[in-house]
């Protein structure tokens, strides 16, 4: 399959090199979450899950990391076929261990809740990657947002400004949709792994942050249900995101300085991070959505490990 430059295309699949460099990362930082989560006693679980690990970073790291955007369009198309080849059984693989968790055949630190957290993640990648090869999306369900038969609008977010009327409210309803429940998520796995008393200050905060991003979803439903209060919706969402990004580079520093009360929450700092890019990644989608210029990038860079 050959596109002009000039090929909107081309612009998708640039999209869809940006997003495999983002997500990609995401894809195997949450394998190496449940790596270090199993029960110490279960080697054979732990061992399983390096070996995806293992696969993911070094894919990644070799066939994702270094690619220029000036690659041509038959090897960007090329390389979302490949990428789709690698993160599919990835997916599945996370698929399964929620399924051993949930049965309690393995014991973990990571509940279903977040185990399927990071099942949803990865697959708002794959429809991003189907959606940037002319594939059918993901449904909403597949994502956990509302209105499941539909299929989500899973779009790279390059392309959001160049979207317009009922695609882009749409697509702008899809993502409000679907980050407020992920922050949500994230804010309430915060309040998790902070200290009751010690840590208290923080743990409100994510708490209060909790209930704004679900009550945010259920007024995204009401805003595509009646078709009013967009705008206020976009703009309100827009700065929810932004202060929760705050929040969550504000917990990410203080925990890699220990600066938190007693110097340590009950996270890995690597997840305090991958949860504050993900929040930058939120603000940067809804900018997009309101015609502001893209968020710069987070500022954790990354240096690839050699396996
Ligand atoms: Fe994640
Ligand atoms: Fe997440």
């Amino acid at each position: 399959m050959y596109f002009r430059k000039e090929d909107i295309k081309y612009d998708l699949l640039l999209g869809a090199l940006d997003e495999m460099k983002f997500w990609g990362r995401i894809v195997f930082e949450h394998l190496k979450f449940h790596r270090q989560a199993v029960d110490p006693g279960n080697e054979r679980a732990f061992r399983s899950i390096d070996r995806y690990e293992v696969e993911v970073e070094k894919f990644y790291n070799a066939y994702i990391f270094p690619v220029p955007e000036t690659s041509s369009s038959q090897m960007l198309f090329s390389l979302t076929g490949q990428t789709l080849n690698v993160v599919i059984p990835a997916r599945n693989f996370k698929s399964y261990l929620n399924r051993e968790i949930a049965a309690c055949n393995i014991l973990s630190l990571i509940d279903p809740e977040l185990a399927d957290h990071l099942i949803r993640e990865t697959d708002y990648f794959i429809g991003q990657l189907r959606y940037s090869r002319g594939e059918p999306t993901p449904t909403r369900a597949v994502l956990g947002i509302p209105d499941g038969t539909k299929r989500a609008i899973t779009v790279p977010r390059r392309i959001l400004p160049m979207l317009r009327g009922n695609t882009l409210f749409t697509s702008a309803v899809e993502n409000i949709m679907f980050f407020s429940r992920i922050h949500g998520e994230h804010a309430r796995h915060v309040t998790l792994v902070t200290r009751p008393v010690i840590q208290e200050d923080i743990r409100l905060q994510a708490e209060e942050f909790e209930r704004l991003m679900f009550a945010n979803i259920e007024r995204a439903q009401e805003v595509e249900n009646t078709g009013t209060g967009y705008d206020e919706l976009v703009n309100e969402s827009s700065m929810l995101a932004a202060e929760f990004r705050d929040f969550s580079f504000f917990v990410n520093d203080a925990l890699h300085k220990c600066a938190v009360p007693t110097g340590r929450v009950n996270a890995w700092p690597l997840l305090a991070d991958h949860i504050a890019r993900e929040a930058q990644y939120f603000v940067d989608v809804m900018n997009r959505i309101s015609g502001k210029a893209p968020a710069p990038p987070p500022n954790t860079p990354y240096y690839p490990y050699i396996i």
